[in-house]
């Protein structure tokens, strides 16, 4: 089994030190750092872009895991990868073109991975799963942080996980929203191998992010 990892969220970060954040999460041993793009259109809710993607990075080197909620997202993947985005992660139905935004992607030598909302079904993207690096399943409806995790995505991601064994792929199964103490064990059981948490991490046990990451991780 793949090691599991933990990609925190900045989205329920401190947004007036960012930097700073992003410190205490390496300190805190992440393996990843979760940035939510959002652009009001694709859903809605407006959050960060590249100048700050890229002002961030200066404070650690950990692999920045950047999931763009932006339609059309193609134009700007160059934006996100000169900013410094190590994995981009992008929605099928925000591209005209699944296939020449992954080979964008791959133009500049970063992870591709390819996100699926709580509605969406593994068929749509089930020819590129040879060609990718990650799948993200959603288990909210992107937009916002703090919401419920949706029981319904285990069976997703049961699924997924048995069309990758079943086809010895390589690709990460990562799971995004509402992920706590008491449903991580269930995500990881269902086959995940990448945990994203932005309330979780930052809030629980009085912001203990340590402690908050190593309970993820092992829980
Ligand atoms: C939702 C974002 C998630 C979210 C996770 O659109 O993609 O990354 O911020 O936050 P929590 O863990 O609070 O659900
Ligand atoms: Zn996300």
């Amino acid at each position: 089994m793949k090691k599991i990892k933990i990609s925190p969220s900045i989205l329920s970060a401190d947004f007036s030190i960012l930097g700073n954040e992003i410190r205490r999460l390496q300190k805190a041993k992440a393996d990843l750092i979760h940035v939510d793009v959002m652009d009001g259109h694709f859903v809605p809710n407006l959050t960060i872009g590249p100048p700050v993607i890229k002002a961030l990075k200066k404070y650690s080197k950990i692999p920045f895991d950047v999931h763009l909620m932006i339609s059309p997202v193609h134009k700007y993947i160059k934006d996100y990868a000169l900013a410094g985005a190590d994995i981009i992660t992008i929605h099928p139905e925000a591209t005209k073109n699944v296939n020449s935004s992954i080979r964008l992607i791959k133009k500049f030598k970063k992870k591709v991975g390819l996100s699926l909302n709580p509605n969406s079904k593994i068929d749509i993207i089930k020819k590129y799963l040879s060609n990718i690096d990650l799948v993200l399943i959603m288990s909210v409806h992107p937009g916002f942080g703090g919401q419920k995790f949706m029981p319904k995505v285990l069976n997703k991601i049961k699924k997924l996980k048995k069309i990758k064994d079943e086809n010895k792929l390589g690709f990460d199964i990562e799971v995004d929203g509402g992920i706590n103490f008491l449903n991580s064990k269930l995500v990881k059981d269902a086959g995940a191998n990448i945990l994203v948490s932005g309330t979780t991490v930052f809030k629980e046990n009085n912001g203990d992010l340590k402690k908050n990451i190593e309970t993820l991780r092992l829980f």
